[in-house]
């Protein structure tokens, strides 16, 4: 009788873990559209009641303005999602403040990576929404509880009209996708895929597959690379530790070798070192050149800083952008991201297009973790029509070869209608 009961009792729980799992959206991954603001060519989700949150690579937190009219509840200091906050300190903030008063209130430091701002803002609890997922469409939306930090609207200064906030989406359980994973009980992995102007992007949150045009894009990764942590930042970082090539020939590899790589969606262009930058554009130009293509540079005041241009109705187009010399990074496991025309040219006007790469400026929006500057960091542009997969639990950073996306497919078609 007793075992019995027993037996019961280990079932019920059972039925409420697995109902809890399989319940309407719990367990499932979430999905959202990735818009690129023209303006500013940042890219937004509208996860905070359908309005807009920046996304930021780099960002250990999720902040936004809180509304002024509404009080909010605030965390106080001994709260352990307080003690998380102050893991990173954003760049002219030593450590975090000391509160001696009690009971004492969490005050968090949101970054603006654009503006190069910081502020101060109360830690609180806000409603997130997105869309569960299949992996095929949205199946219906999930509201949830996120820690996030208040800001002031003046740090909202270079943001695209209309977002309120930034969602960090970096190595903190704080960002944006360590939160999805906590309240949704899903994987520590999220996929992104960052579209141009036309057409939305998509990301997901929390593994999973991908399907676009009924395949499944997950399965066409080209292969991962480990992630790497650079000093203090909690953004993600790869190796190029067989360097970079153009056309195949390598260019010589600046002064640490191997390069280290980071990822930011806050910035439109890769910037490059200045030790790495001018050995690239040499063999970019040295690459045309050999190609015959060097009668088509053209002059471009108006293109600033892109230093190498080109008369674009003198360019051939491919399925993959411009035609013109490639360029690949090779990567920490043997291996290599390609870069084609489509995301290593950029057209600047009807008339002109140029390779979209610059150099860093010393002290560049270093961002958090105090005046870290790898060798190369990958902006928006180079990350576009990409499908990345950023996996915690592995630690790696997956991506689709672009000849797969670009077989009539781009993530911009994720099948956004929900199943009637
Ligand atoms: C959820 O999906 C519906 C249908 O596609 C869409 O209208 C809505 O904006 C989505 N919600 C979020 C938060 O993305
Ligand atoms: C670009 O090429 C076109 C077609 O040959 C030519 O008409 C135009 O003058 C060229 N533009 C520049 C800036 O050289
Ligand atoms: C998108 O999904 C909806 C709902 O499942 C379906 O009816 C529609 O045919 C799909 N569209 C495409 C282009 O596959």
């Amino acid at each position: 009788m007793c075992q019995l009961k027993y037996l019961i009792l280990v079932a019920v729980s059972l039925c409420v873990l697995a109902c809890t799992v399989a319940g309407d959206g719990g367990g499932r991954p979430l999905v959202t559209a990735v818009t690129k603001d023209a303006a500013t060519s940042l890219y937004t989700i509208p996860v905070k009641s359908g309005r807009p949150l920046v996304l930021d690579l780099s960002g250990p937190i999720v902040w936004s303005t809180c509304d002024d009219g509404a009080p909010h509840d605030t965390l106080e200091c001994n709260d352990i999602d307080c003690m998380r906050a102050h893991r990173f300190h954003p760049p002219s903030y030593g450590m975090p403040d000391v509160h001696s008063h009690y009971p004492c209130k969490c005050t968090a430091h949101p970054h603006n990576p654009v503006s190069g701002d910081t502020a101060s803002g109360d830690m609180t609890r806000v409603a997130l929404s997105a869309n569960a997922t299949d992996g095929i469409n949205p199946l219906g939306p999930v509201s949830f509880t996120a820690v996030t930090s208040c800001a002031p609207d003046s740090l909202l200064q270079g943001l695209p009209a209309g977002a309120v906030g930034m969602a960090g989406l970096a190595r903190s359980s704080l960002a944006f996708p360590a939160q999805v994973t906590g309240t949704q009980g899903v994987a520590s992995s999220f996929a992104l895929c960052l579209s141009s102007s036309q057409g939305n992007g998509v990301a997901i949150f929390g593994g999973g597959p991908l399907f676009v045009l009924g395949q499944p894009i997950s399965e066409m990764l080209g292969g991962s690379t480990p992630l790497r942590k650079y000093k203090d930042s909690p953004g993600y970082y790869i190796m190029a530790s067989k360097g970079i090539t153009v056309d195949g020939v390598k260019v010589p590899p600046g002064e640490h070798a191997p390069l280290t790589i980071g990822l930011s969606t806050t910035i439109p262009y890769t910037e490059l070192r200045r030790d790495v930058y001018r050995p690239f554009i040499d063999a970019f130009d040295q690459a045309m050149e050999r190609w015959g293509a060097a009668g088509l540079r053209v002059p471009s005041p108006a293109a600033a800083p892109f230093e190498l241009c080109y008369n674009a109705s003198k360019l051939s187009q491919t399925r993959f952008g411009f035609f013109v010399p490639r360029i690949n990074l090779k990567l920490d496991g043997g291996w290599i991201w390609p870069v084609f025309g489509m995301n290593s040219i950029a057209r600047v006007d009807r008339a002109t297009a140029c390779l979209a790469f610059v150099e860093m400026k010393a002290g560049d929006k270093a961002g958090y973790g105090g005046g870290a500057t790898p060798a190369v960091v990958i902006g928006g542009f180079q990350m576009e029509n990409l499908l990345l997969v950023f996996d915690e639990e592995k630690q790696t950073l997956g991506f689709t070869a672009g000849q797969h996306l670009i077989n009539g497919r781009s993530c911009g078609q994720f099948n956004f209608t929900m199943p009637a």
